[in-house]
């Protein structure tokens, strides 16, 4: 018979217990005799009576009830009270002790001591980080790294956890890494890793949410912290805020570069498979001529939407013309005129692409609206603001929203070529349910370098098959391997990645106890088998609230995620929650009396 027992095994499953029995039945009455003596010395120095010495005679005296001999002028009662005392004084020391040898002494095979024995995640703690951060970013030259603020020093990933359950060290990600997370609905994107990363960012920062709550949660917590501004961005009412500006995506768009780039956010979000594969490449260069006719011709994105609906109109051909994109008005051309089948199925590709072009709201967005405020991409760079995008997932304003945020990042990039190479204060990109909202076609490609510009992109995934639908196989290996921080929380079902997680983990020695019996005689014998730390089974299991951190040139460590609502500003972002919750409630009611009377009327 072979157990898993260890050397530490438990004492009862062992044949030591005989052993132990004897000794604690030895020692125990003479243990208790001591005690009771040592009470009786306590009392008889207090009242100053005489003890016997400690030995047999005081052990014969007690089994003969002596008391008077025993503590002579001393009260019987005053030496049981302190006995008493002294026993839960000696307990009580006792349970501490045990307490913090038990926190220390771990199971063998136990995966979380063998990862914190293993991980060597001192280029993450705080002083490591901080130094990073004093040689990243010019503004902190010369200051002390032990005195820097913590939202300075970079982003916090969670805390290390120890066998016993309680943590260590906190892991930060600094202002050069670029980071991308795999947790399943409901594990804590939002809590863990969203709101305390936007709310901790120094600089300029994005956020994507299919939802209200990260808007709700933080919007005013923010905007009070660092003084920015928030740019809500909601066309489809998750908030049923009113629209307070609005952004051009046809500005400074002047190459034929700019527009195809622009034009693959919308491609991207075609969710028929064979269709993007069939029309997709021909589609976008479609859009890539419609967006620059426009861009060039001060038109607006509500030209594109008539152009796309009118596949015989020669005026992108003439505008392109006339601006001197005589190869993009050939193709354009080329394409209006071919055959009928091929036309279409290219401008049917094109139109399901800017479908958000069709709605009214959506596109209330992205024309001029006159009396509002245009977003402007080098300045918000720039400055402390908060970009909040909201959609819901896979609708149409999606390919807006990537846009935007490509946009923005983009200019983020021009800011840092100008600044010395890096972004400072950096700009945090979070992109929460980014395979579902925020489908930027060369992500993958960005992550290679957007960490050396200081602007540090959080992709947040529900699993990683989900980010292949979207980039592909290789796309997400790529995303994968230029993230310089890959967390991955709790519901990961995917039986590939788990696997992949429990190699790169790595294996362990765990101690085996085999227990041979013979001929009723057993004996047994220690070995060693090499096992996994983690199985994928385990990996799969991961608790809510815990995550693998695999962060580049150090082993996979286990951490504790750390959710606003245990952080320092849980009572401000609460109360922020409570009142937005009204305001949204209060303008939802508004906006459906409105649509009801506007009915009612017709
Ligand atoms: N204020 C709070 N206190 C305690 N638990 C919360 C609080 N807010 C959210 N949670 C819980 O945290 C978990 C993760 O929520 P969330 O981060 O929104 O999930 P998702 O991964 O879908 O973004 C949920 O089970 C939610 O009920
Ligand atoms: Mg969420």
């Amino acid at each position: 018979m072979t157990r898993a027992l260890g050397p530490r095994a438990s004492i009862w499953a062992s044949h030591a217990a005989g052993g132990w029995m004897v000794l604690i039945a030895c020692w125990l009455p003479i243990g208790c005799l001591w005690s009771l003596w040592a009470a009786a010395r306590l009392a008889a120095a207090l009242t100053s009576g005489q003890v016997m010495p400690f030995g047999v005679d005081f052990a014969l005296a007690l089994a003969r009830g002596q008391t008077s001999r025993m503590w002579s002028g001393t009260s019987t009662i005053l030496v049981l009270a302190l006995l008493a005392v002294l026993v839960a004084a000696i307990g009580a020391v006792v349970w501490v002790v045990w307490q913090r040898i038990a926190a220390r002494l771990t199971l063998p095979g136990d995966p979380v001591a063998a990862l914190v024995e293993r991980a060597d995640v001192r280029g993450l703690a705080p002083d490591a980080t901080a130094s990073r951060a004093v040689a990243l970013r010019r503004s902190l030259t010369g200051r002390p790294p032990a005195d820097l603020p913590r939202d300075d020093i970079g982003l916090v990933m969670g805390d290390v956890l120890k066998p016993s359950g309680e943590t260590g060290a906190t892991l930060f990600s600094s202002w050069e890494d670029t980071v991308v997370a795999f947790m399943a609905p409901r594990s804590g994107k939002t809590t863990t890793q969203s709101i305390p990363h936007v709310l901790s960012a120094p600089g300029a920062v994005i956020a994507t949410s299919n939802k209200a709550d990260l808007w709700s949660a933080i919007a005013t917590v923010r905007a009070a912290k660092t003084g920015g501004k928030t740019w809500l961005w909601d066309p489809q009412r998750i908030t049923y805020q009113p629209q307070e500006w609005w952004w051009n995506p046809l500005a400074d768009l002047a190459t034929v570069e700019d527009a195809h780039r622009l034009a693959g956010h919308f491609v991207l979000t075609v969710d028929d498979g064979q269709k993007k594969d069939l029309w997709g490449p021909a589609a976008q260069d479609l859009l890539c001529a419609l967006l620059l006719a426009a861009a060039t011709s001060d038109r607006t994105m509500h030209h594109i939407a008539q152009w796309l609906d009118e596949p015989a109109v020669p005026t992108p051909i003439e505008l392109l013309q006339q601006a001197g994109f005589h190869l993009m008005a050939s193709s354009l051309k080329g394409t209006q005129n071919g055959a009928v089948e091929t036309r279409d199925g290219i401008y049917q590709t094109a139109r399901t692409a800017a479908k958000c072009l069709r709605d009214q709201e959506i596109l209330a967005w992205v024309t001029p609206q006159h009396e509002l405020p245009v977003f402007a991409p080098d300045a918000f760079a720039a400055s402390h603001d908060t970009l909040y995008l909201l959609s819901k997932s896979l609708s149409a304003a999606a390919p807006l929203i990537a846009a935007l945020t490509d946009t923005a990042m983009r200019a983020a990039e021009r800011r840092a070529e100008q600044s010395g190479g890096r972004l400072d204060p950096p700009m945090v990109v979070v992109l929460d349910e980014a395979a579902n909202i925020c489908r930027i076609a060369d992500l993958p490609q960005l992550y290679s370098h957007l960490g050396s510009r200081g602007i540090v992109p959080v992709t947040i995934l529900q699993s990683y098959e989900q980010g292949v639908t979207v980039w592909g196989e290789p796309g997400m290996a790529a995303l994968w391997g230029a993230a310089t921080r890959k967390l991955i929380g709790a519901g990961i079902d995917s039986p590939r990645l788990t696997r992949d997680l429990a190699t790169l983990i790595g294996q362990h020695d765990v101690p085996i106890r085999s227990i041979t019996y013979n001929e009723g005689r057993a004996s047994e014998q220690i070995s060693l088998r090499r096992q996994e730390i983690l199985e994928a089974a385990d990996i799969r299991a991961l608790p809510a609230g815990t995550a693998l951190l695999l962060a580049t040139g150090t082993r996979p460590a286990l951490i504790q995620l750390r959710p606003w609502y245990r952080g320092p500003h849980a009572t401000d972002i609460n109360a922020a929650i409570k009142n937005a919750d009204t305001s949204i409630t209060n303008a939802a009611r508004d906006h459906h009396r409105r649509r009801t009377d506007l009915t009612s009327d017709d």
